[in-house]
């Protein structure tokens, strides 16, 4: 569906199910290209909006109702709670996101003063690991500054506002980079950001003669929120033992010379290949970044394969099904690089490949994955979109 079919429809839906007409509003997802696990390790991240993500149409109400509802779920049910109870969160609920950031701006200072109708319709496929969350909480973060006038709350607020939502309210202990590159995504870029320091950088991402193709092993990453935490709770036991060394705070701090002279101060030999991970892809995006400036496409690539190895062994964030579509893509003529992308245990590879072996790439692994897995994979060419931004 084209974005206008999808105000044409949501529009209808917002009239059948709340009565009158409202705003409409649009948060992307992203892809990140390389730089995983970084972000709550201090380092860098290289991702980039989508055009995929989530639209909302809102509309302000003068008593204390709030409404919600998602044309993705049970044919947009209606979750109704009020300006005073919304804090009461039903485990595993969509509304928990969006609760979490009424919560979030409430914590800023930013309370939300009345009711609202909302109708939510999202095109990035839950739990492939393109942050659909984010962009809802990104999303959500977006209308209410607008409908309630926090003026105060920046383009950049939205995201650390998001980021709060998912980690102190649903209790995913995430990074910055998904809600970051959901508002502050651009066409036709890529963000090179510092989560240390936040700064940071668009990258004009328009490949010659190569594109960037998504593909969704349709294996939902379910089991990404308790490991996730794990993953983290290690990196952080890693960084207080290389404290007997090295006054750092973050592994991003450390450089790969550094790590392998002092690596054995880590006791455990799990903690110690997390720790490789994070400061080896750490290097791996600022080497893949000075190569992309270069128009070296072929080094970006050889990176992004690097770091796929890295995430499958020593992170241990992959599984057998992307495994195999990243190791049958490496197989292929024009494939300059493919990993898996986002949080892991599932989701997406994201791949870079010449313009004239996309087909064949996308008919090998269809064919293979559909022998071997009996399922279909779903592949996007994309090209990087907005950041979140009001509709009208
Ligand atoms: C998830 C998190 C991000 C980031 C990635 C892994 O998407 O939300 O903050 O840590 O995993 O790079």
């Amino acid at each position: 569906m084209s974005e206008k079919e999808i105000l044409e429809s949501m529009k209808a839906k917002f009239t059948e199910i709340f009565g009158g007409e409202g705003t409409a509003y649009f948060a992307p997802g992203r892809v990140n290209m390389i730089g995983e696990h970084t972000d709550y390790n201090g380092g860098h991240v290289f991702p980039c909006a989508l055009t995929l993500g989530t639209y909302a149409i809102v509309k302000k109400r003068d008593d204390a109702v709030i409404r919600m509802a998602s044309m993705n779920i049970d044919d947009a049910k209606i979750t109704e709670m009020s300006v005073d109870n919304y804090e009461e969160k039903t485990e595993g609920h969509w509304t928990n996101y969006t609760r979490g950031v009424i919560w979030a701006l409430k914590e800023k200072g930013c309370k939300v003063s009345s009711g609202f109708d909302v109708l939510y319709y999202g095109n990035i496929p839950a739990g492939s690991g393109l942050s659909s969350s984010a962009s809802l909480e990104v999303l959500t973060a977006l209308y209410l500054k607008d409908i309630f006038g926090f003026d105060a709350v920046s383009q950049l607020d939205l995201a650390y506002l998001g980021q709060k939502a998912e980690s102190d309210f649903v209790g995913m202990k995430c990074g910055i980079m998904d809600q970051f590159a959901s508002a502050m995504g651009k066409e036709n870029a890529a963000m090179f950001l510092e989560t240390d320091t936040m700064k940071f950088d668009y990258l004009p991402l328009v490949l010659d003669g190569a594109k960037i193709v998504i593909t969704n092993s349709m294996v939902k990453h379910e089991l990404a929120s308790s490991e996730y935490n794990t993953r983290r709770a290690e990196c952080e036991a890693a960084v207080k033992e290389l404290n007997k060394k090295h006054d750092i705070t973050t592994l991003g701090q450390l450089s790969v010379e550094e790590f392998d002279a002092d690596c054995e101060l880590i006791s455990d030999e799990t903690k110690r290949r997390r720790a490789k991970h994070a400061v080896y892809e750490n290097d791996r995006t600022i080497r893949a970044v000075e190569a992309l400036k270069a128009n070296d496409i072929t080094t970006f690539g050889k990176l992004m394969n690097e770091s796929h190895t890295s995430l499958r062994d020593d992170y241990e964030v992959s599984c057998p099904e992307i495994d195999d579509l990243v190791a049958w893509a490496w197989e292929i003529d024009g494939v300059y690089g493919s990993r898996i992308t986002g949080g892991g245990f599932g989701g997406c590879t994201v791949s870079i490949i010449a313009d004239d072996a996309i087909s064949k790439y996308q008919e090998t692994a269809k064919a293979r994955y559909m022998e071997k897995y009996s399922k279909e994979p779903e592949f996007y060419v994309v090209t990087p979109g907005e950041g979140a931004h009001k509709i009208g």
